[in-house]
């Protein structure tokens, strides 16, 4: 029988968490599955190994929750995130109706002139934080909208969202604090994004409708609101502030893309691929199974790294280097298989207007001395101190708009 090596460096650590690529390099080398002594849990972190472990639902389930303490799958065992198949289905498709391409299309609409008001206003300000100005407003005012949440009471759903995936972790005071602030997020949401509050046709409304027409049982409403509330915001706040953060670090790149403007939806993927916002979740082995002739046995719980199959040599040439020309389609940053993301059209709409608007009027990007937040499973940044020079001549190749 193969033998799993032993890796006991603590994942969730502060050091770790604030530079995990050192560390998933180290648990790649060890082989395709490693066992995490200081976290009690095996994983996965090279490219091929992550992706069949995602795909492999049936044996590698979610119903078990996939966070790392037991109190949080408890809390979250009504998600779709932790169900598994017929539940799932059930779940998904109230969210895919509203998520799926046919429905966001429409939201593109919005989110276009939206995205080329806010680099407006960056510019005119020059100087701006490119988290607290900037990466939160967006998705906040979109996916609230979307969502159908009253306007004056959006103020606390960012802390609330990034507490929740704190809870995902291993027991320690950063999830304790996180399940505090899921408790909070549910307070909400049985107060305030009630059926009479959300606007009517929001995808918010639609929860409830699902339940009033039987398709799901009420009890659920309160969890695919969650969902919502949590995968929407905090994962797409990292990833505009992880874009403006590269292409700032990144100037001679900067400037080239620029000239390229055909390549927004390619760097759009390498953004996601190098800075993933969700790093991990983990999956439990329902029976005795195999990954690359290495046995799991039943029962074991399972990190599944999105963020180093994402940076896995053995995929991505030079993984840690930011490359504007890398085909990265195939990264991991939403998921694969039956959990794929389903909000990642969503996602893909709100970073594409915002990097077309930012060819459009930006001419050169300034980036500060950053702050990194530390979180159980987001990756991305307190603060990012930025400056946008105006771009003299409007590069209009997105809008038709004449320069
Ligand atoms: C850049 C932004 C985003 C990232 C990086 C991200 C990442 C992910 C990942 C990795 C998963 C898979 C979980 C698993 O394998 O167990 C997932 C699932 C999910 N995401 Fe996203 N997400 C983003 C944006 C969104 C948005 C905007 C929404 C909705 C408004 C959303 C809603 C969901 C939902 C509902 C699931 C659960 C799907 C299921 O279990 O079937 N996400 N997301």
């Amino acid at each position: 029988m193969s033998t799993i090596p032993e890796f006991d460096v603590d994942i969730f650590s502060d050091e770790v968490l604030r530079d995990p690529f050192p560390t998933y390099a180290r648990m790649r080398e060890l082989g395709p599955v490693v066992r995490l002594t200081a976290n009690g849990v095996l994983a996965v972190a090279r490219y091929a190994d992550v992706r069949a472990v995602l795909i492999d639902h049936t044996r590698f389930i979610s119903g078990k929750g996939v966070g790392f303490n037991n109190q949080f799958n408890e809390v979250r065992r009504h998600s779709v995130i932790a169900s598994d198949p017929p539940r799932h289905e059930m779940l998904r498709g109230v969210l895919q109706d509203r998520l799926g391409p046919r429905s966001i299309r429409n939201v593109e609409q919005i989110i276009r002139p939206r995205a080329q008001s806010l680099v407006d206003e960056m510019t005119r300000r020059g100087s701006f934080d490119a988290v607290t100005d900037f990466s939160q407003v967006f998705p906040l005012e979109v996916v609230g909208e979307l969502i159908g949440l009253p306007v004056d009471a959006r103020s606390e759903l960012l802390r609330w969202a990034s507490g929740a995936f704190n809870a995902f972790g291993p027991p320690g005071d950063r999830t304790s604090a996180g399940l505090a602030d899921i408790a909070e997020q549910f307070e909400y949401i049985r107060n305030v994004a009630t059926r009479d509050q959300l606007a009517p046709g929001s995808m918010g409304a639609a929860v409830y409708e699902a339940a009033d027409a039987g398709v799901i049982p009420e009890e659920y409403c309160l969890h695919l609101l969650s969902a919502y509330l949590t995968a929407g915001m905090d994962t797409t706040v990292n990833a505009l502030g992880a874009m403006v953060w590269l292409l700032g670090t990144h100037p001679e790149q900067w400037h080239e893309l620029r000239g390229l403007p055909h390549r927004v939806n390619a760097v759009v993927n390498e953004v996601l691929r190098i800075e993933a916002p969700a790093q991990l979740f983990s999956r439990v082995a329902a029976v005795d199974a195999e990954v690359s002739g290495i046995e799991i046995a039943a029962g074991e719980r399972v990190a599944v790294i999105y963020g180093s199959g994402n940076r896995d040599e053995r995929q991505y040439p030079e993984p840690d280097k930011f490359d504007i020309h890398r085909n990265a389609a195939g990264h991991l940053t939403f998921g694969t298989g039956l959990h794929a993301c389903a909000g990642q059209v969503l996602a893909r709409i709100e970073l594409q207007a915002v990097l077309e608007s930012m060819i459009e009027r930006v001419e050169a990007i300034t980036i500060g001395e950053p702050i990194r937040k530390l979180n159980n499973v987001l990756r991305g940044f307190r603060s990012v101190p930025a400056t946008f020079t105006p771009a003299s001549v409007k590069n209009s190749v997105f809008s038709g708009e004449s320069a």
